[in-house]
């Protein structure tokens, strides 16, 4: 069930069954020549709108805007600054809990925000720990889709070494599957992108100028992307079951 679609009552419904709920959450920053701007958040988006016609699973909305404050040399790229984004977190799953959810599940399609969430995560854990008491605090999961063992497998043999680290061949893949109207067909030189680490907007700018790192996202179709949604599938719900198995 798709938390924007539902009415309350559902919701209320929804919790004498269970109470876990799947956050989509991602980016709106630049994927090179030929990605689209939207990808990190089209990719979770697309992977939980799937598994909640496999399971009885709540999907919440997308939290369509990350960090990504070194993709701001690049125009169209929107982010948070990494307190906004701590607060963002601690909002949402305090809001949840409010109405007795106990398990939150964010299904995260942007590495820039991995270092944020976790530290917002702890930020919760600790104000059930400085605040005493026994109630058992949220039990809380990041998982990266696009490193789930059916993903990567799937990755290795499609591109090898050419998946890179932003603007993959996965990830642009899966969302021109996604949205096959929105694929671009753009020539990319060099193929390959260059590599390296990442520091502000300015310096990755000059240190990759089509926005691309290590990969070569000439390689994606829509094709792949229907295989990479299937196997990113499967791993979420292999995941998913074994993250609500922990039982508050
Ligand atoms: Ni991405």
């Amino acid at each position: 069930m798709l938390l924007q679609l539902a009415a309350w009552p559902e919701v209320e419904e929804y919790l004498k069954t269970s109470t876990a709920i799947i956050v989509p959450i991602g980016s709106t920053e630049q994927h090179g020549p030929n990605g689209l701007i939207g990808t990190d958040a089209i990719c979770p988006t697309a992977i939980a709108q799937q598994l909640s016609k496999r399971m009885n699973v709540l999907i919440g909305p997308t939290l369509a805007i990350g960090m990504a404050q070194h993709h701001l040399g690049f125009p169209g790229s929107i982010s948070f600054r990494p307190s906004t984004l701590l607060a963002v977190i601690r909002d949402v799953v305090e809001s949840l809990r409010v109405h007795g959810f106990t398990h939150v599940y964010f299904l995260n399609g942007h590495g820039g925000n991995v270092a944020t969430v976790t530290a917002a995560f702890s930020e919760i854990w600790a104000g059930a720990s400085f605040a005493g008491g026994t109630d058992r605090a949220p039990r809380l999961r990041l998982r990266n889709w696009y490193l789930g063992p059916r993903v990567k497998a799937l990755s290795d043999e499609l591109y090898g070494h050419a998946e890179g680290s932003h603007a993959t061949p996965s990830e642009v893949s899966l969302s021109w599957y996604a949205f096959p109207e929105a694929v671009k067909s753009v020539s990319l030189h060099p193929e390959l992108a260059p590599s390296g680490p990442i520091r502000d907007a300015a310096d990755y700018r000059r240190q990759f100028p089509d926005g691309r790192i290590g990969s070569n996202p000439g390689l994606s179709s829509i094709e792949h992307g229907k295989r990479i949604l299937e196997a990113a599938v499967e791993d979420t719900v292999e995941d998913f079951n074994g993250f609500t198995a922990d039982a508050a």
